[in-house]
């Protein structure tokens, strides 16, 4: 499997991905198939048009008014939270906005069935139907990429470069695409909340987040909890601004 391939993989490489990877957690999300599939399909569709064009999910859209429901819910129930337009200021709350919908569902379904264990998002995804984890993800999938805000100081030079040989050696740019922006299963994590990504790459590693495959507990075992400081801050400040 050559680099992008994880990363930008059709349907079909994706799930040669999940199934060689990890036999069982993938059984476990075999009730979700379908919703997957059709996940994939809409994740194919953001990964190679801007996501502007991409088509919006027929289930969820109401043909008379071309409103989507879960556009609605979002707003209501997610917003507070996430940003409206899906960019967090909140603490410790993940951007959601350039995300695909592939991962985001499975992130959801992990939430509602306590494979993954946040008390706020439990809460959130407990009653979810899976009518509303496919709509809430498809919509999630169509939310363009928000950059972060403009950064108080210039980021260290020094601790950037560290921070890309890093990623290069422990082959986060092999899966999560050479400008983190992944596709499919694998997130998006260039821009992400450096809090966000600190904590949760100290969780995939001390195993307080299981993930749905062991790829990133695999990709962290070896890395000393400094360096994770040094990855967050490099992929939150990715890519840098021009000419620095
Ligand atoms: C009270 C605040 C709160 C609300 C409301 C909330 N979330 Fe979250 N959400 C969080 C936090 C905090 C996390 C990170 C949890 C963790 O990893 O510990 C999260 C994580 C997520 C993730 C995983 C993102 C990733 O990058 O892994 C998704 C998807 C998500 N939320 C979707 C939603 C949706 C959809 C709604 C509305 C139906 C919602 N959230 C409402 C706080 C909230
Ligand atoms: C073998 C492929 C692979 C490698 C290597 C890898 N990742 Fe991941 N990463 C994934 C997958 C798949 C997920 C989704 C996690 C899950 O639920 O299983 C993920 C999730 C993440 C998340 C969580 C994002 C979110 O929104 O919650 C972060 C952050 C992350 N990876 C950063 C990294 C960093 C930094 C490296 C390098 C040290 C790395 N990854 C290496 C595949 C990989």
């Amino acid at each position: 499997m050559r680099g992008r391939s994880i990363a930008s993989a059709t349907p079909a490489a994706s799930d040669r991905s999940l199934t060689s990877n990890r036999r069982g957690p993938a059984l476990c999300l075999a009730a979700l198939t379908s919703a997957m599939l059709a996940g994939a399909a809409l994740a194919q569709t953001r990964s190679t048009k801007p996501a502007s064009s991409a088509a919006p999910p027929a289930a969820a859209a109401n043909p008379a008014t071309g409103a989507n429901p879960y556009a609605q819910r979002f707003a209501s129930l997610c917003a507070a939270c996430h940003g409206a337009n899906g960019r967090s200021e909140m603490p410790g709350t993940p951007a959601l906005a350039g995300q695909h919908s592939f991962y985001a569902i499975t992130q959801l379904f992990l939430f509602r069935e306590g494979r993954r264990a946040n008390e706020a998002m439990s809460a959130v995804a407990r009653t979810m139907k899976d009518d509303d984890l496919r709509g809430f993800a498809d919509y999630i999938g169509s939310l363009p990429p928000v950059p972060p805000p403009p950064p108080a100081a210039p980021p260290d030079t020094a601790r950037m470069k560290r921070g890309q040989e890093l990623a290069r050696e422990h082959k986060c740019l092999f899966c999560h695409g050479a400008d983190l922006s992944g596709g499919q299963q694998v997130p998006r994590i260039g821009g992400q909340r450096e809090d966000y990504l600190r904590m949760t790459l100290q969780e995939f590693k001390s195993g307080k987040r299981p993930g749905y495959t062991m790829a990133m507990g695999e990709a962290l075992s070896t890395i000393p909890p400094a360096d994770l400081d040094t990855l967050a801050y490099f992929v939150a400040r990715f890519p840098p601004p021009a000419g620095r």
